[in-house]
């Protein structure tokens, strides 16, 4: 078999849907303020990983492409609970991915604690050599879920599959505090979520008046840029919000004088 040419097109998918999921987000970014998505990670099952899993599912290695879901990767890390709400209704109306296969580990927790929210799509490509239709696994969780997964993950590595009983049942304990974490900062979702839109609008206001000041200048207006300047080193070392409000109205007034912007 060869593997390199069988495995261009989950490559061409993860790259791909990692571009969506990322655009995606910078989307929400760009008109909310906020985005459902705090990142995305995707990968390829490394041929050793994809030999070796065939062979503890008894899949005949003509038979992995078709039965193997994860070949293909995505993994997409939300802050709040509901933003993973909010991720797998935008994929189900989605008409390029069609859903093959859902479960949801966020509302029923595994036993082992695992929580994550898991689809199996069929994504339709043009490559270099035609179309096809890989499958790929996307796993949405939570900042907390995944810290949960990732650290799992490492021991399953370390006790080589067997973790011991005692470990498993902190495990679980671990995943219960990690479960309370979630659903208290979803509740005060909306206070947090506030915070930073000020925080942020306090960053935006602060780029406007710098490019005042520079426009100011640009039109020649130089004590006045100057005299902007001045007092705007003064209100930033003092750090005084009503004051930059202030500072920030004045500015706007006299860059409409000077017909900027
Ligand atoms: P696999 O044979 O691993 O594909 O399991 P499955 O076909 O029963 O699918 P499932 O949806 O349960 O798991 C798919 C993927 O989710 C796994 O490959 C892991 O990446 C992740 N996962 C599932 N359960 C656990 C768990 O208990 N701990 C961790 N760390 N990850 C898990
Ligand atoms: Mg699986």
């Amino acid at each position: 078999m060869n593997w390199e040419k069988e495995l261009l097109p989950y490559h061409q998918a993860t790259d791909e849907l990692k571009a969506k999921f990322e655009n995606i987000a910078l989307q929400f970014e760009r008109v909310e303020k906020t985005t459902p998505i705090f990142s995305v990670e995707a990968r390829v099952k490394t041929v050793p990983s994809i030999i070796s899993k065939a062979h503890r599912k008894k899949i005949p290695l003509d038979r992995v492409f078709g039965e193997i879901d994860d070949i293909a990767g995505l993994r997409i890390i939300c802050r709040f609970v509901d933003d993973i709400h909010i991720l797998t209704k935008l994929i189900s109306e989605r008409d390029d991915m069609k859903i093959l296969l859902e479960k949801d580990f966020v509302n029923t927790m595994k036993p082992s604690g695992y929580r994550s929210y898991h689809f199996v799509v069929e994504y339709g490509l043009n490559t270099a050599f035609g179309k096809c239709s890989p499958r790929c696994e996307i796993q949405i969780r939570t900042l907390a879920m995944n810290f949960w997964a990732v650290t799992e993950h490492s021991l399953r590595y370390k006790y080589k599959g067997v973790i011991p009983e005692t470990i498993k049942s902190r495990l679980v304990k671990a995943a219960e505090a990690a479960h309370a974490l979630d659903s208290e900062m979803n509740a005060i979702r909306d206070d947090i979520l506030d915070a930073e839109k000020s925080a942020k609008s306090r960053e935006e206001m602060v780029r406007d008046i710098i490019h005042n000041i520079q426009e100011l200048y640009g039109v020649s207006e130089m004590d006045a840029a100057q005299e902007m300047y001045n007092k705007f080193s003064t209100i930033w070392d003092v750090r005084n919000e009503e004051d930059l409000n202030h500072f920030y109205s004045d500015i706007q007034s006299i860059a409409q004088v000077h017909k900027i912007r």
